[in-house]
């Protein structure tokens, strides 16, 4: 794939709260944890959240296996077809299939399939999606909005591009699908800046869509009319959290709201919004053709479905791969990845982005779900895995986060946007050659005050990963600190044996 080829009432209110209480009464411990992580700032969770703050030690066991369809292909399935992009190519692949079925069901019995597949948000948190859609009131004296999140600017992640890109139809239909199913009357797209590509394919195929009677008014003849709109963002990355997107889309600075309430409730213009990332939606079409349960059972318990994974680093082979729900991550390196490059050896690994705790080659068979990864010691977030190879410096990859994210950071928070920055100085001396042993708990303090106690989890984001290089390389830090300088050559000098081989 090219780099070319490479996006109120207060009665209503009150209904929404309750049946979310009801709901998530109903729900596991994992999603209460989930949606806590997902939607943040509630007291409770944060408490919670600083009780856990030591990292578990890693476990490399691997629990129930997932179903092994591992070829066949759904969410990539068009990405080979010449010209899927287009109207005619897809829907004689079977395109807008799922929505003639949907459009016979009933909204209620789209939301259970969606809740029976355990289809978990693809954005990060893992929220799982049916239960989000039922939060959403029914009955709106406002128009309900979607907004689907195609910001995908976490570093090491690279997945929703090549679904709007290469796909694009698919991730409509599965708009229009959720639309009739909840309601909702509009919804925007908001694409990372950058994407311009993704944003081109998007807008062809929606106007396709309105051409042929998908979009627009009395949708396959019947009373139902949607509209999409594409809306760039502006190349913040605090505008891929919910809030910040949906102040952006208000044509505000993307800062994060303080949650309650939930954007299910209060979202985009005040009105209820159902905020989606590309992956989750662009999974939908596939539910209504082939059930909740057929997609649950690709999976592992909790984690349903066909998934995109991203792999980076050393690896042979780097790329999106599509496999099920619960495959080991030693799988995806070595059957998708074709192993590390000669001359690289793995020292470690990120499973979803760079907001993730690092782990080390024995969490290896760690099956890719929400459960599983957190027993691991890190999280799912993404499923963009990126590796590191025995030549990468911890400390200057924690001191590299921590200025990603003090540079991201909108401010409003005096942990995230104060902590952040001194976290980074603090490194680069450590990386410097400029540490002292008391620099490594002065970190670890400073993670302790930010996690948990900023607005939106952007500052969990920097806490996460900083307290994990810290506590899984302890002695690559004092050995930095010890010999006062980097015992690794500078980025532009780096060499591998693979390198001496060909010299
Ligand atoms: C700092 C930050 C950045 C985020 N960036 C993205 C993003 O780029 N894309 C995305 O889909 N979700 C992102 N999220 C998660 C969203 O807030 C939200 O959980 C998601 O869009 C919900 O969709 P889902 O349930 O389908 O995953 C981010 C969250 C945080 C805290
Ligand atoms: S945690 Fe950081 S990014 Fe999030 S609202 Fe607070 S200052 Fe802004």
């Amino acid at each position: 794939m090219t780099e070319e080829k490479s996006d109120k009432t207060e009665k209503s209110k009150e209904t929404t709260e309750e049946a979310a209480e009801e709901k998530a009464e109903e729900t596991v411990e994992e999603t209460e944890q989930a949606e806590k992580a997902e939607e943040g700032g509630e007291a409770k969770a944060a408490e919670e959240k600083k009780a856990k703050k030591s990292l578990p030690k890693p476990k490399a066991a691997a629990k129930k296996k997932p179903t092994p369809r591992k070829d066949e292909k759904y969410l990539s399935r068009n990405f080979e077809i010449p010209n899927a992009h287009n109207l005619d190519v897809y829907e004689a692949n079977g395109g807008y299939r799922a929505l003639k079925k949907a459009m016979k069901m009933d909204g209620e019995e789209i939301i259970e399939e969606v809740k029976k597949s355990n289809l978990r948000g693809r954005g990060g948190a893992g929220f799982p999606c049916g239960i989000k859609w039922s939060f959403l009131p029914k009955e709106s004296d406002v128009p309900k909005y979607l907004v689907i999140n195609a910001d995908e600017g976490e570093p090491g992640t690279f997945k929703d591009r090549y679904l709007m890109e290469l796909d694009p139809h698919r991730h409509i239909e599965g708009c229009i699908i959720a639309a009739w199913a909840l309601g909702i009357r509009y919804c925007y797209i908001f694409v990372r800046g950058e994407l311009q590509f993704a944003q081109r394919r998007l807008n062809q195929a929606i106007k396709q869509a309105y051409d042929a009677g998908y979009l627009g008014k009395n949708i396959l003849g019947q009373d139902f009319d949607f509209d999409i709109y594409v809306h760039p963002g502006a190349g913040a990355y605090i505008c891929g959290e919910e809030t910040g997107l949906i102040e952006g889309l208000e044509g505000k600075s993307g800062q994060p709201r303080m949650k309650p309430p939930f954007p299910a409730v209060v979202g985009v213009f005040q009105a209820p919004t159902i905020v989606n990332n590309v992956e989750t939606i662009s999974s939908i079409p596939f539910i209504i053709e082939n059930g909740g349960q057929w997609f649950a059972d690709m999976g592992i318990e909790k984690n349903g479905g066909p998934k995109l994974y991203g792999l980076s680093g050393p690896v042979n082979n780097p790329g999106v791969y599509e496999a099920p729900s619960g495959i080991t991550i030693r799988e995806l390196l070595e059957r998708y990845g074709g192993g590390m490059r000669d001359g690289h050896e793995l020292k470690a690994f990120i499973p979803g982005g760079s907001s993730c705790a690092v782990l080390k080659p024995d969490a290896l068979d760690a099956q890719m779900g929400f459960e599983t990864m957190r027993e691991a010691g890190s999280s799912m977030g993404t499923a963009c895995i990126t590796f590191m190879d025995t030549n990468t410096c911890m400390v200057r990859v924690a001191a590299r986060l921590a200025h990603f994210y003090h540079h991201e950071s909108c401010g409003q928070c005096t942990p995230c946007r104060e902590g952040s920055g001194w976290a980074a100085k603090v490194l680069d001396s450590i990386e410097a050659g400029r540490g002292r042993m008391e620099d490594l708990d002065l970190l670890l303090d400073m993670c302790d005050n930010i996690q948990g106690n900023t607005i939106c989890a952007l500052g969990d984001s920097i806490a996460i990963p900083v307290r994990s290089y810290l506590q899984v390389f302890p002695e690559e830090f004092e050995d930095h600190i010890k010999r006062q300088s980097c015992p690794y050559p500078a980025w532009s000098k780096r060499k591998t044996s693979a390198d001496s081989d060909a010299a």
